[in-house]
């Protein structure tokens, strides 16, 4: 099991996510791995430019798109280097670090370049373009960008390689733009709401996931901390009412562990500024360790 840092909040509308890795390392991330009897290595952070020491709009028009597409860039090389058989756990940052993470991940030992899915676990679907997005903010960007919409460096970071909407389920979503509706629906990616969160329930919701996905051998969980209610998870800087219990978000990672499909995992948008004494940063290590094989009994 590798842990890699991406300590970037040029994505967000709000500081202090960069912060995130350090909160996640506080809140005893390695050790509680260690204990369910993984061997953990931490490699570090990615380098990430300091917003004080750049010019917002350089690029494009979107707001820090070049450090941004740097970093990315980085953090895909790093994991796609990594060998195949080992899990990694990348730590944000804000989310548009995925559009690394899941890049990285989809190439890292895949010579025959098998399909990879993505389980998107968030109040928002992340499914801007430049074009859609109400706040310029690239961190509501990552999912149209692994699809190949939006800009074209940001969409190119895969080299030939972008991700089928197909093999994309999102859950708990409670929050999408305008125009971010129509690309979700016209791309036909599934996205589970919070609605359907209490009409079906977790249970049946992760078992109609992994059918959808059925045929794709490696799945990439991408948790976005906002995914859960801001009364578990305080510590975001887009929190939005009516999210996922606690015990829903350690049920879906119980259930996803108990396929033994998961194979890379991301733990975003955690604001240590916002939060309350580390809460949302030990919320979050317990669904990693709920994901990676802690059980009650
Ligand atoms: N939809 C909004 C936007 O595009 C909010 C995105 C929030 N994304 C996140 N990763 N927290 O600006
Ligand atoms: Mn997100
Ligand atoms: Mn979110
Ligand atoms: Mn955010």
């Amino acid at each position: 099991m590798n842990i890699l840092g991406i300590p970037m909040d040029l994505g967000a509308g709000r500081r202090g996510v960069d912060m995130g890795p350090s909160a996640l390392r506080n809140a005893h991330l390695a050790a509680r791995l260690r204990d369910l009897g993984h061997t953990v290595r931490d490699l570090g952070d990615v380098d990430v430019a300091l917003p004080e020491t750049l010019d917002k709009h350089a690029g494009a028009g979107l707001v820090f798109l070049d450090p941004i597409l740097e970093a990315c860039r980085a953090t895909a090389e790093q994991l796609a280097a990594l060998p195949g058989d080992v899990f990694p756990i990348t730590l944000g940052g804000d989310h548009s670090v995925s559009m690394g993470t899941v890049t990285g991940n989809a190439l890292r030992g895949n010579p025959a370049g098998e399909r990879t899915g993505l389980i998107w676990v968030d109040a928002h679907t992340d499914y801007n373009t430049p074009e859609s997005s109400p706040s310029g903010n690239i961190h509501g960007m990552p999912v149209a960008h692994l699809t190949g919409l939006g800009d074209a460096d940001l969409a190119g970071l895969g080299g030939g390689w972008s991700l089928r909407p197909e093999d994309i389920v999102m859950i708990g979503i409670r929050s999408v733009d305008a125009f971010e509706r129509d690309l979700l629906r016209e791309a036909g990616i599934k996205a589970y709401t919070m609605k359907e969160v209490d009409q079906l329930g977790i249970t049946r919701i992760t078992e109609e996931t992994l059918e959808r996905l059925g045929d794709v051998r490696r799945l990439h969980v991408s948790f976005d901390a906002d995914a859960l209610d801001p009364t578990v998870a305080p510590g975001v800087g887009t929190p939005v009412p009516g999210g996922l219990t606690y015990r829903e978000g350690h049920l879906l990672m119980e259930l996803l562990c108990e396929s033994n499909r998961v194979t890379s995992l991301d733990i975003v948008e955690v604001n240590p500024v916002l939060d309350t004494r580390n809460q949302t940063a030990e919320v979050m290590v317990g669904m990693a360790a709920s994901l990676l094989g802690q059980r009650i009994l």
